[in-house]
């Protein structure tokens, strides 16, 4: 039997400026030290192998942050002690999100080059009001420019953009959305604009700066998206992820799966199995500390920077896996979820909670599956309200 599979994130907490948007840890710092980043995390992925070994990685992912900031030399170094570290799969997944700006364009044939073979791109819209409004620091054409390098130098891409922008209409919406369709190749993120806590963004708004569409139009926004997208080949695999058939991100379908997956840099958590010839016997629950400076310091004192460390068990193993499966647009894998948790999901949550879910097309199950309906998954947090009490 070949050994339990894992995920490997990297976060990279690094922006050129921080968009008013985001709620991610992602800090601006005049200079950064790369050498000193780049050994800070190779010694917590040394840490990280010493907390789960024995796995064979199937993918790896540079988050952020910006990890297009990154050099590529550090990007190669995290690659190759992985596979010094752990069995590599021999078709290792490996993604950068990048920024589309034309100086991290210039960046694509040397992390390449490193080995990175799927490149996340941060469009986030191809109207130029809506990407000053947003804060970018790209414009539409750097874009496209960027999409265009990326599909010459890594094996797969995907873009994001961000919609349901303040006074923007579902027929201006879905012309950006043909224009973005027609540089997508196999995998499009689009998110609905969200107001996070502590973003410049969500003050302003507190104050009237703008106001978001209203509900009725947030609802007609994503159903037509949907529509359009499966029209497409694109159809959804998850909330806001779309890919065609065989090409979603296999390290998100990790996350979504409650599979194994360790996390290294400012902030990252991990997930992993205690013992994983027995996965329901317990998780355990991993996230480094989130300033950038504090776990640089952690690591170079004690070898990692983790922040917390707890074992998740029964209810919290049930509770993270809805939370996570969910999402997914093929609902959760009902023998996946008893072996991960120790119990059918349509057992642990019960008859009483799920019949009015599923009476009012909210959830979907069958002998293999349950899920969330598009609507569900449209307010999927009241959903999980209802279930997780
Ligand atoms: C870690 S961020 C991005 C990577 C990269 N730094 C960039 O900005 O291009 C991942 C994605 O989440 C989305 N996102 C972040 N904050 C959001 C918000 N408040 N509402 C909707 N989408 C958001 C954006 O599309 C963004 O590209
Ligand atoms: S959206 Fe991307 S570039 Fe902007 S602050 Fe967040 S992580 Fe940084």
């Amino acid at each position: 039997m070949s050994a339990p599979p894992l995920g490997v994130y990297v976060h990279w907490p690094f922006c050129k400026s921080k968009c008013p948007y985001c709620d991610f840890n992602s800090h601006v710092r005049d200079g950064v030290e790369q050498m000193r980043w780049r050994n800070a995390l190779l010694t917590e992925l040394e840490h990280a192998a010493r907390e789960a070994p024995e796995r064979r990685v199937e993918t790896i992912f540079f988050g952020g942050g910006t990890p297009s900031l990154m050099a590529p030399e550090t990007v190669g170094a995290v690659i190759e002690r992985t596979r010094t570290l752990w069995d590599t799969a021999p078709d290792l997944e490996i993604t950068l999100e990048a920024n589309p700006t034309s100086v991290e364009a210039g960046k694509f044939a040397a992390l390449a080059q490193a080995g990175v073979n799927r490149v996340s791109l941060g469009v986030q819209s191809l109207d130029a009001d809506a990407l000053r409004f947003l804060g970018r620091e790209h414009s539409a054409d750097e874009a496209i420019a960027a999409i265009a390098t990326a599909r010459h130098h890594f094996a797969r891409y995907s873009f994001d953009l961000i919609y349901a922008r303040p006074g923007q209409t579902v027929e201006a919406w879905l012309a950006e959305l043909e224009r973005a369709l027609a540089l997508a190749g196999e995998h499009l993120s689009v998110y609905q604009l969200t107001l996070e806590r502590g973003t410049r963004f969500f003050t302003d708004h507190a104050r009237g700066a703008f106001v978001l569409p209203d509900e009725d139009t947030s609802a007609e926004l994503f159903e037509r998206t949907q529509a359009r997208l499966d029209e497409a080949g694109l159809p959804a695999y998850e909330i806001s992820n779309h890919a065609r058939p065989g090409a979603a991100c296999r390290h998100n379908l990790i996350y979504w799966r409650y599979q194994d997956y360790v996390g290294i840099g400012p902030g990252a958590h991990g997930r992993f199995a205690r013992d994983p010839r027995r996965p329901a016997a317990g998780k355990q629950a991993t996230r480094r500390a989130s300033g950038p400076e504090a776990w640089l310091e952690a690591v170079e004192r004690d070898g990692h920077g983790t922040a917390e460390s707890a074992i998740a068990q029964g209810s919290d193993l049930v509770e993270e896996a809805l939370m996570m499966g969910l999402r997914l647009a093929g609902g959760i894998d009902r023998a996946r979820f008893a072996e991960a948790t120790g119990v059918d999901p349509v057992t642990a949550l019960g008859e009483a909670k799920l019949a009015p879910l599923l009476k009012a097309g909210f959830l979907k199950v069958d002998a293999t599956h349950l899920g969330a309906t598009a609507t569900g998954r449209q307010r999927l947090n009241a959903v999980l309200e209802r279930l997780i009490a």
